[in-house]
């Protein structure tokens, strides 16, 4: 018998709900890759709030390393509600993002047919795009610092760092992935989202060099929006978009936008990708710990970074067979929401698992 492919993949089921959302996301691998013809190796991997307050450690180096040996990683959530805010984010999410250097961070957005939209009269082909969002830049760099802390003259800088090879591999990433959209009959069009008019630095630096690349695209077209006027186009014409490229913090903000627009928090999913390394999928909510072990949490988030994983493995057709699963039981589940889905968490794993 001939060796059965094999995917090597690093599971992080982290804090709350996220192992249980992680075990639907693993059934419904296990149940498209009986179907392909392929397997998956998971690996875990325990970081998070619980190992974080038993042994003190975040993301260690040694696991780092670790991690560098797969191709990607899965992870269910960060987020405890006995560990102060910013230890686990920095210490585990954001280590692992700017460790493994996955410089995209890359944000579906679609409304699949069935799905409330809190948005009057839009439609599913009305909200079908991607944000590319700069995943290591930004202010997010960590450059800054405070000094006379405490003091009425207490000084607290956090600057926005971009050099020019950063804004460029992520252009470069964007004007690809529209091109391959057009090709399978999407508008083609790559808008860049900043704020120019007053970032007259980092944005000029990122506009710049996204109006030098686009002369070698002369097959997409291109767009630029302020991201205080792209907020109210994604709610106003959200149709409009197609694949929008943006800085770090203007993407983490307009992204939590666009999930709600796409039904919310519990179907939206995201990859943060280094083409060359280790790449880490998720779904882009929290661990919401008042869900814990209640099996009322909806895993459909996290099947679709499931999906997104696949996809980016080159599994082009078991990731279209899960899209196709997610969209089906879209329109049998009552509400994306916790509690109120109608089904429980193992039951919607269980309908996208019996309808590949
Ligand atoms: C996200 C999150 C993270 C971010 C937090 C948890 C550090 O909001 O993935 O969007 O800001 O990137
Ligand atoms: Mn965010």
């Amino acid at each position: 018998m001939a060796d059965v492919k094999t995917y090597k993949i690093a599971v992080m089921p982290g804090d709350g709900t996220g192992p249980e959302v992680v075990n639907e996301g693993k059934k419904v691998l296990v149940a498209v890759g009986k179907k392909y013809g392929f397997k998956n190796e998971f690996t875990e991997f325990d970081f998070g709030g619980e190992r974080y307050l038993k042994t003190g450690e975040t993301l260690t180096e040694a696991a780092i390393e670790e991690l560098r040996k797969f191709k990607v990683i899965y992870l269910g959530a960060i987020g405890h509600p006995g560990v102060a805010p910013g230890i686990l984010e920095l210490g585990i999410l954001l280590k692992a993002r700017f460790a493994l250097d996955q410089y995209i961070n890359l944000r579906p957005v679609k409304l699949y047919p069935g799905v409330e939209c809190p948005l009057k009269d839009k439609k599913p082909e009305d909200i079908d795009f991607v944000v590319v969002r700069e995943n290591t830049g930004c202010v997010y760099a960590g450059h800054g610092g405070v000094t006379r802390k405490g003091s009425p003259y207490e000084v607290a800088t956090q600057v926005m760092v971009y050099d020019r090879q950063m804004v460029d591999r992520c252009l470069e990433y964007a004007f690809k992935l529209t091109q391959e959209r057009k090709k399978a009959g999407k508008p083609g069009k790559l808008t860049l989202v900043h704020k120019t008019n007053v970032l007259t630095f980092v944005g000029d630096l990122w506009f710049r060099a996204f109006m030098e690349m686009a002369k070698r695209y002369p097959d997409i077209q291109t767009d630029y929006n302020h991201v205080d006027a792209s907020c109210m186009w994604m709610v106003k014409n959200p149709e409009w978009n197609d694949v929008i490229v943006t800085s770090n913090m203007f993407g983490d903000i307009i992204t939590d936008l666009a999930a709600m627009i796409q039904g919310g928090m519990g179907i939206a999913a995201g990859g943060n990708i280094n083409p060359n390394g280790t790449s880490m999928f998720e779904p882009i909510g929290g661990s919401a710990p008042k869900y814990t072990g209640l099996n009322v949490i909806n895993p459909l988030a996290a099947i679709e970074a499931g999906r997104m994983m696949l996809d980016y493995l080159g599994e082009k057709v078991a990731a279209a067979a899960i899209q196709k699963a997610v969209a089906y039981t879209c329109t049998k589940i009552k509400s994306l929401s916790a509690g109120k889905m109608g089904y429980s968490t193992s039951q919607v794993g269980d309908m996208v698992a019996e309808n590949i």
